[in-house]
């Protein structure tokens, strides 16, 4: 998993070293890619650092088979690995999180993430895709599993390819900054 569509190298970024925090990154996962347009638009409109959360073992293409995979994995409690991603989290102190609402919770790829890394300390800001379930249980979710971090308001963004995202995306950063 990668820093996406970055202007600058990672090796650039990692030797400009030692500042602390200060920074804005974009960490999401998208399965089918409308909490990726909704990611793209933060860092456009933040200048923020977007890096995607892959899994290790892609999910299947079928949406039946990932419904299936997915009930599977919830009901056995196993949050499936992810891809080491180049994230130097200590240049960061603003951080938008962002992921498909999966059964009113957020995706357990960013659940798995949110075990490997700790947020606290940070301002979180969280962003959701859905097919028509709000946020409410994700973002209630979210809650126990940055702790220590400063979570604002979340945005809800049910039809991440209508022409609002733009300006929903505006209308929340001005709220939570
Ligand atoms: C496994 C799975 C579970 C889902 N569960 C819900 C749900 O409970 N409520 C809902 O409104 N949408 C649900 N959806 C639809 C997605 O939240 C929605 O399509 C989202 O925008 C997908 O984002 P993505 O393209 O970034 O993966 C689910 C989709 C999948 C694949």
């Amino acid at each position: 998993m990668g820093k996406v569509g970055e202007s600058h190298s990672f090796s650039a970024d990692s030797s400009s070293g030692g500042s602390a925090g200060g920074k804005t990154a974009i960490v999401f996962y998208s399965l089918s890619g409308n909490t990726k347009k909704v990611a793209e638009e933060i860092r456009r409109q933040t200048g923020g650092d977007l890096f995607e959360i892959r899994t290790a073992e892609p999910y299947p293409q079928s949406y039946t088979r990932v419904t299936e995979l997915v009930q599977e994995q919830r009901g056995s409690g196993t949050l499936p690995d992810v891809q080491p991603m180049p994230i130097r989290l200590g240049d960061y102190d603003t951080l938008f999180i962002g992921s498909p609402i999966w059964y009113g919770d957020s995706a357990l790829p960013l659940q798995k993430w949110l075990e490997e890394n700790s947020l606290a300390g940070k301002k979180v800001a969280a962003f959701f895709t859905s097919g028509g379930s709000s946020t409410a249980g994700a973002m209630a979710d979210l809650r126990g599993r940055v702790k220590g971090a400063k979570m604002s308001e979340g945005l809800w963004i049910l039809d991440a390819r209508s022409k609002n995202v733009s300006r929903k995306v505006t209308d929340w950063l001005g709220r939570i900054r």
